[in-house]
């Protein structure tokens, strides 16, 4: 059995150039792996060929057939590699779906380089990558993870250099967004440029002083819970949050990390929403 854990990603900062004649947007996204929460996957190789998925979950709408990410990434690799083999996948869900937090394609991730691990496939990276990019915008950052500019549709990545362990405080309230909503609304909208402006966290300073997401004013009007969200957590926490990725979940850059648990109990309990203190790691996967 080969296992992994799938950790989430987390623009810190997201500008969005214009929409593209695919459907899809032109992306500048500064884009970090966050060490909680991840997912966890076991994959076990089979004699005979095809997939096959058993997911934990307490959320009813993450599917658990042939539409999960993973179970497509599985058969994916599969096909591409002609594998004779087939394998058995185990995922156990943590992050939450609808968050912003790239939960299914970091599954989609861990599936690449787990099953290819496992069934020791014949598939070289830039292979993988193909693949990533076939089954999502964000699936190649899940792959590599880390910290990285992410360009074009979000495929083209440029890594850059960040100090692990950046500490942060997540905070995903007990409503979900949906991502395609939320660029149709940044269309009709017009395409807006978000003015709010976070000071980043001294260690990204360097890269960018200020934390921005111009899908935070659309993901505000297609859900207008968001805005009272994130104004009382930013009471409580005592400083100011910035939207990961398309919504729903916030982000709150802390300076010092000792200080994460306290204040994740209190803003928790103030919003019966799930506060997670994080911090970034190096990679977007890793075997165990
Ligand atoms: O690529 P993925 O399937 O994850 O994208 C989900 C949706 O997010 C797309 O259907 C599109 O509406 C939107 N999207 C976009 N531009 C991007 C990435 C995603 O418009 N660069």
């Amino acid at each position: 059995m080969t296992s992994a854990r799938a950790f989430a990603k987390l623009t810190l900062s997201l500008r969005v150039l214009g929409p593209r004649d695919d459907g899809y947007h032109e992306l500048e996204a500064l884009t970090v792996s966050i060490g909680q929460p991840h997912d966890t996957l076991d994959v076990i190789p089979q004699p005979d060929p095809g997939v096959s998925l058993a997911v934990e979950t307490d959320d009813p709408d993450v599917p658990t057939d042939g539409e999960n990410l993973a179970y497509r990434a599985a058969a994916a690799l599969l096909e591409s590699a002609a594998a004779e083999a087939g394998i058995a996948l185990s995922l156990t869900k943590r992050i939450p779906a609808g968050a912003g937090l790239g939960g299914a394609s970091a599954d989609a991730a861990a599936t690449l380089i787990a099953a290819r691990a496992a069934l020791a496939l014949e598939v070289d990276d830039a292979r993988l990558d193909e693949l990533a990019a076939e089954l999502g915008s964000d699936v190649p950052f899940c792959l590599r993870g880390g910290a990285a500019w992410m360009r074009g549709r979000g495929e083209l990545l440029e890594a850059v250099e960040l100090p692990l362990g950046v500490p942060m405080l997540l905070a995903v309230p007990p409503f979900r967004c949906a991502t395609p909503a939320v660029y149709r609304a940044w269309d009709d909208l017009g395409g807006p440029r978000s003015q709010r402006r976070v000071p980043a966290p001294a260690a990204v300073a360097s890269l960018l002083p200020e934390l921005v997401n111009d899908l935070e004013p659309a993901a505000e009007v297609v859900d207008p819970r968001l805005t009272e969200f994130r104004e009382r957590l930013e009471a409580v926490a005592g400083r100011p949050a910035v939207l990961a990725g398309s919504g729903s979940a916030y982000v709150v850059p802390v300076d010092d990390a000792r200080s994460l648990p306290d204040v994740a109990i209190e803003v928790s309990e103030r919003f019966g929403a799930a506060v997670v203190p994080t911090a970034t790691v190096s990679r977007g996967v890793r075997l165990s």
